[in-house]
């Protein structure tokens, strides 16, 4: 299997409960390697751009407005097979739906408000990497 990369956000509701250690041991300890990270604030004006794809949709205000309340964690993370690996790590979209022990799962409170964010595809996991950082953020090279 190939080496790839996705993004993640560790959204508002995870910062605000404390949850950024905890959620990030999880990431590690299932083998995916951060290249690059950092704390941030999305504007309404970035959250909009970044969900773009959702703009048609009814929940798209609630939308941008959680995701710009408050910090958050985007990251960039390798491993072998890393999107589908992520989204299986993490649960699905709706926490009462999530797997039992998927991070959604034990953490997320609603689908709104569902702790963190992973990239639906290689290419759309470069496309909102660079929403976040610049090639010379990322530290591919680590030994
Ligand atoms: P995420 O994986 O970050 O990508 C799009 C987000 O839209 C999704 O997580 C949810 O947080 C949010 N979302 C999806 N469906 C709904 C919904 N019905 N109501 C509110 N937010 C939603």
């Amino acid at each position: 299997m190939a080496i790839e990369r996705t993004l993640t956000i560790l959204k508002p509701d995870c910062v605000r409960k404390g949850l950024i250690g905890d959620v990030t041991k999880r990431i590690q300890d299932a083998g995916f390697k951060i290249l690059a990270m950092k704390l941030t604030r999305l504007t309404p004006q970035t959250a909009g751009g970044f969900y773009a794809v959702h703009r048609e949709r009814p929940f798209f205000g609630e939308l941008v407005e959680f995701m710009s309340s408050g910090a958050c964690v985007p990251m960039i993370l390798e491993k072998e097979n890393a999107v589908a690996d992520f989204r299986a790590l993490i649960g699905a979209t709706n926490p009462a739906q999530a797997a039992p022990g998927t991070i959604r799962a034990d953490f997320a409170d609603s689908v709104g408000e569902n702790i963190i964010h992973g990239s639906d595809s290689v290419e759309n996991g470069h496309i909102e990497a660079a929403y976040f950082f610049a090639e010379s953020d990322v530290v591919a090279n680590q030994a």
